[in-house]
């Protein structure tokens, strides 16, 4: 796992003398493991002999059965949303305290966007991690609240008690506003997705540029929200 772990999705390519740095093993360990894991399948190696993440690695996780099924109910409405909206797309679950998104559509036209296809976002500071923490556990509240909040710009709120009053009015409104809070130039705006028991199980979101309008957007997000739990089994 820590050998796996020094990939992240803006270095998906490494020697292994800096995969054993990054990892803090003595290189004869890191080239020992990473060739089980090549052998494996779980890595590959390209004419370089640099190492990359392995389709076999890819084949497994995307199996994924909770992860591949809510995907799949959501596409065609995410879909929906991109055609309409226009701007990029995207779909985030709870994962070890983070936003973890599983899928992003976008159109060339459409502006600035950190989020990556499999990439994480801090919870405090992403419209998707407001909606899945205003709708999460009480600990998680009390664990993300307490563990120090980054300040990414100007516009992160990274205040406790600020947090929570944004908490507030997420779970109030039904949806998450992130004016400028990750990046200057965007707003993120999300909504909740329920599955068939009704619970919140990921969010649903755009970005636009920062000063759009975005009531249309919200309206095509909770409409798009409601078609996926429905999907799902959820009768309201
Ligand atoms: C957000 O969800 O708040 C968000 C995500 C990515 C961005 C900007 C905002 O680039």
């Amino acid at each position: 796992m820590r050998i796996l772990d020094t990939f992240t999705p803006t270095r998906t390519v490494q020697t292994v003398t800096e995969i054993g740095r990054r990892a803090e093993l003595p290189s004869s360990t890191a080239h020992r493991i990473v060739n089980e894991l090549v052998n494996a399948g779980l890595l590959e190696r390209d004419e370089d002999r640099r190492v990359r993440i392995g389709m076999r690695l890819w084949e497994l996780s995307t199996r994924s059965s909770h992860a591949l099924r809510l995907r799949q109910a959501a596409m065609p409405f995410m879909e929906r949303v991109q055609s309409r909206v226009r701007e990029h797309t995207q779909l985030a679950i709870l994962e070890q305290d983070e936003a973890l998104f599983l899928e992003r559509l976008s159109s060339p036209a459409s502006g600035s966007n950190v989020t990556r296809v499999a990439g994480r976002l801090p919870l405090h500071a992403s419209s998707s991690g407001l909606v899945l923490l205003a709708f999460g556990l009480p600990d998680l509240q009390e664990r993300v609240l307490s563990s120090g909040l980054t300040q990414l710009t100007r516009a992160t709120l990274s205040d406790p008690h600020a947090v929570r009053s944004k908490l507030a009015e997420v779970r109030q409104l039904g949806h998450a506003i992130a004016p400028g809070y990750i990046e200057e130039v965007s707003t993120g705006i999300a909504v909740p997705v329920r599955d068939e028991t009704g619970r919140v199980i990921a969010a649903l979101s755009v970005v636009l540029p920062r000063d759009a309008e975005s009531d249309f957007a919200i309206v095509e997000l909770h409409r798009a929200a409601t078609d996926i739990a429905r999907s799902l089994g959820f009768r309201s």
